[in-house]
């Protein structure tokens, strides 16, 4: 199928900085694309450029099968709605009247408008000012004027930044309501666990780089597990340890990372046999937050 996203060698350079660098991105249609990176790792630069926001230093842009240049970008970009950085929408008028700027400006139905409120539950509070409404409210109104146009692709930067734990779940959903929908969803977080278990697909940016994409399933499989021993003197076993596997002390307990059984064995015997009593020895799955935080170098999360 089609991507709804393909960039080929996209690249960011202001002054003598690559912000982003030579990204092959594919965004499959119809899921939802975690877009996932600590801050200033170029996903809202990224973004901009699919956009035509900010042009490119290099590369290539393929939306919904079609290059994206001048003379195609008008039609193209037609078919994409987005929220980047803050919600639009004037805080001096209602809901209802920042709708009918956008219906206005876009020439929508009155349906598309009715739909797209509806979609993101703000239709009792079309009557009041948007500068009156929570930052939840906000960004859902961003999100019904991305909408509204009934988009095959939709751009959110960091749509759930600053809300808390109920309006995240609600973006959650409205996003994975979506994508069943058949809406192509990118939307980009700099903390994993707001998005990872609504995005199927996943795009890793550190430092301007793509360190990772594909499936969840396949990011959750680089999770190697951890051998934890238990044992009477872990600054001792850590070093008998530490020449031979990547190993980290965490009270009582010495973490092995990346050994197999066989190794796990010859450890416990290599312990035992330098005198270090062994009182247990288990196997913990890393979490995603743990690969995460590798591939982005610590700065995750
Ligand atoms: N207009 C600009 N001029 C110079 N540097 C910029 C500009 N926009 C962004 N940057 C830099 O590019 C890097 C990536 O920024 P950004 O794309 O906003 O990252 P993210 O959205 O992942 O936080 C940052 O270091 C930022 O300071
Ligand atoms: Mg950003």
């Amino acid at each position: 199928m089609t991507p709804a996203i393909r960039t080929q060698r996209l690249s960011k350079v202001y002054g003598d900085r690559t912000v982003v660098a030579d990204l092959d991105l594919n965004v499959p249609t119809g899921c939802v694309y975690g877009f996932l990176g600590p801050n200033g790792s170029g996903k809202t630069t990224t973004m901009k450029m699919i956009l035509s926001l900010v042009r490119p230093s290099r590369g290539a842009i393929e939306l919904m099968g079609r290059p994206l240049d001048r003379s195609t970008r008008r039609s193209l970009l037609r078919r994409v709605g987005s929220l980047i950085e803050a919600p639009p929408g004037y805080g001096h008028l209602t809901g209802g009247e920042n709708m009918r700027v956008v219906q206005r400006l876009l020439g929508l139905s009155d349906r598309q408008v009715t739909r797209a409120v509806e979609t993101v539950r703000l239709r009792d509070h079309l009557g009041r000012k948007v500068g009156t409404y929570s930052l939840g409210m906000k960004q859902r109104l961003g999100i019904a004027m991305a909408l509204a146009r009934e988009p095959a692709l939709l751009l959110l930067d960091e749509p759930t930044n600053g809300l808390d734990p109920a309006g995240i779940e609600e973006i959650r959903d409205l996003l994975s309501a979506l994508a069943a929908a058949g809406t192509t969803v990118m939307v980009s977080s700099h903390l994993l666990g707001e998005i990872d278990r609504t995005a199927t697909v996943l795009g890793i940016l550190g430092g301007g780089r793509l360190l990772f994409e594909g499936p969840r399933e396949d990011l959750l499989a680089r999770s190697a597990p951890e051998v934890l021993f238990e044992t009477s003197d872990p600054r001792h076993a850590a070093s008998l340890v530490a020449p031979h596997h990547r190993v980290r002390i965490d009270g009582a307990t010495v973490r092995v990372r990346g050994v197999d059984h066989r190794a796990t064995a010859r450890i416990v015997a290599a312990l035992v046999r330098h005198g270090v009593d062994v009182h247990g020895v288990s196997r913990e799955r890393r979490s995603l937050e743990d690969v995460f935080r590798d591939l982005t170098g610590g700065r995750g999360l």
